[in-house]
C-alpha cells in the first residue's frame, strides 16, 4: 500500500480506501461484508467510509460490526460518516420523515454524529463530512457546530462532500477568522468521467488552502470496468432494488458514448497488461491532490483486483494519459 497525507495535515492514509455505499446490505451481508474488510485491512488499507443514509444506517452498522469482529485497535483505521439526508424511512428512499432529521442544523449535525458514533461502536469519527450543501444553509452554524463537536472530542477531521469550490472558501475564510478548526477535506466523484471539479474548480483550495481530497466512483459504479458492455445484468449495482434512478445518474444521457469508451478503455488495459478496473483506479491515483480513492466493491475477488492498479500506475506513460484523454474528452 502506499500512504499519502490528508491535505496540509501529516495523517497518511492509504491511497486506496474502502467505501460501503449500496453494496453493504445489498451485494455484502455482513459475512462478505467482513470477508472485504478483512482483506482491505491486510492490504494496508485504513480509512473507511461510510454515511448516516447509506441503507439507512445499517451500512454503518455493518461496518461497525465488522471493525469489532475483526478486532483492530482503533489507532490503526479511520471511519468517516456523512450527515444532511438523514436516515429515511427506508434504505433507499433519501428523505427522513421529519424535517429536524435531516440537513444542516445544529440540531441534526450533533444528532446524526452521535447516531454514527453509536452505529459504528466508536468513540470519535474520524472524519465527518457535509454530504452536500442545503439550500439557505448558515455557514457559521456549520462551522461552529463541527467546531464544537471537535472540542467535545466527537469528531477529529470534517470536511464537505460536492460542495461549490465558494461555498467551501466561504466556510474557511469564517473559520480563520473565528478560531474555528476549518475543513480539511473534501470528498468529489471523480473518475474518467468526471474531472472538472478535481482538476479545475477545486485547485485553489488544494494548492492554496491544503484541502485534501478523498474521492468517489473511480469506476463509474462498474462502467469503466466494462460492467455494463452486454447491459444491465442482475447482479450488478444498476439491477439493485430502490436504485432506479442510479442509471439516469450514471450514464446521464450518454450510455452509447461512455459504453463504447469503457469498451476503447480494455485495449490499453491489454497492452499495459492490466485489467480496465486497475486502469481507470490507477488514472485516478496518478493525479497527486488526491488523497486517498474510494473504492467499493461487491466482491472479494473484485477488492483484490482493484488493490492491483497501484502497480499499474508505474506504467501510465505520457502518451498513454493522452491516449485516455483523446477516448474520454
Ligand atoms: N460522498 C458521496 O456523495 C459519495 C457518493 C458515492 C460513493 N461514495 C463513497 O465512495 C465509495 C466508492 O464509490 P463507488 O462504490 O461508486 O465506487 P466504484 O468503484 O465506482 O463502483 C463500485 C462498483 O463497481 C463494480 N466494481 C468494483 N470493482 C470492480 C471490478 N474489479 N470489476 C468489475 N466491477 C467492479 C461493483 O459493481 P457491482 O456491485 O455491480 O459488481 C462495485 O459495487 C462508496 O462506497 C462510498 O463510500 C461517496
Amino acid at each position: 500500500m502506499q500512504y499519502r497525507s490528508l491535505g496540509s495535515s501529516t495523517l497518511q492514509l492509504s491511497v486506496l480506501s474502502f467505501g460501503s455505499w449500496i453494496t453493504f446490505g445489498t451485494r455484502l451481508d455482513q459475512n462478505g461484508a467482513n470477508e472485504c474488510l478483512a482483506c482491505a485491512f491486510d492490504h494496508g488499507i485504513n480509512f473507511f467510509d461510510s454515511a448516516e443514509v447509506y441503507l439507512g444506517g445499517e451500512a454503518e452498522r455493518m461496518l461497525g460490526r465488522g471493525i469489532k469482529a475483526l478486532g483492530w485497535s482503533r489507532d490503526s483505521y479511520c471511519v468517516s460518516s456523512k450527515v444532511l439526508f438523514g436516515t429515511g424511512d427506508n434504505h433507499s428512499v433519501m428523505n427522513s420523515s421529519r424535517p429536524t432529521q435531516q440537513g444542516l442544523s445544529r440540531k441534526h449535525i450533533t444528532e446524526a454524529c452521535h447516531q454514527a458514533l453509536q452505529r459504528f461502536g466508536v468513540d470519535y469519527l474520524d472524519f465527518y463530512l457535509c454530504h452536500r450543501p442545503e439550500a439557505g444553509m448558515s455557514i457559521a452554524e456549520i462551522a461552529w457546530t463541527m467546531n464544537t463537536l471537535i472540542q467535545q472530542g466527537k469528531v477529529l477531521y470534517w470536511g464537505t462532500s460536492e460542495w461549490p469550490a465558494e461555498d467551501i472558501l466561504r466556510l474557511m475564510e469564517f473559520c480563520h477568522h473565528n478560531r474555528l478548526v476549518p475543513p480539511q477535506l473534501e470528498q468529489p466523484q471523480y473518475n474518467l468521467f468526471h474531472r472538472e471539479r478535481v482538476e479545475r474548480e477545486y485547485q485553489p483550495l488544494l494548492h492554496e488552502h491544503g484541502l485534501g481530497l478523498t474521492t468517489w466512483s473511480p469506476l463509474a459504479s462498474g462502467v469503466l470496468a466494462g460492467r455494463y458492455d452486454e447491459g444491465i445484468a442482475a447482479d450488478s449495482r444498476l439491477a439493485t432494488e430502490g436504485f432506479a434512478w442510479l442509471e439516469d445518474f450514471v450514464f446521464e444521457n450518454k450510455r452509447e458514448q461512455r459504453i463504447e469508451a469503457a469498451k476503447q478503455l480494455k485495449t490499453i488495459a491489454n497492452e499495459l497488461g492490466s485489467t480496465r478496473a486497475q486502469l481507470a483506479l490507477a488514472w485516478v491515483l496518478k493525479n497527486e491532490a488526491v488523497t486517498s480513492v474510494l473504492v467499493g466493491a461487491s466482491s472479494v475477488a473484485q477488492l483484490q483486483e482493484n488493490l492491483g492498479a497501484l502497480e499499474v500506475i508505474p506504467r501510465l506513460e505520457p502518451a498513454v494519459l493522452r491516449l485516455m484523454d483523446e477516448i474520454f474528452q
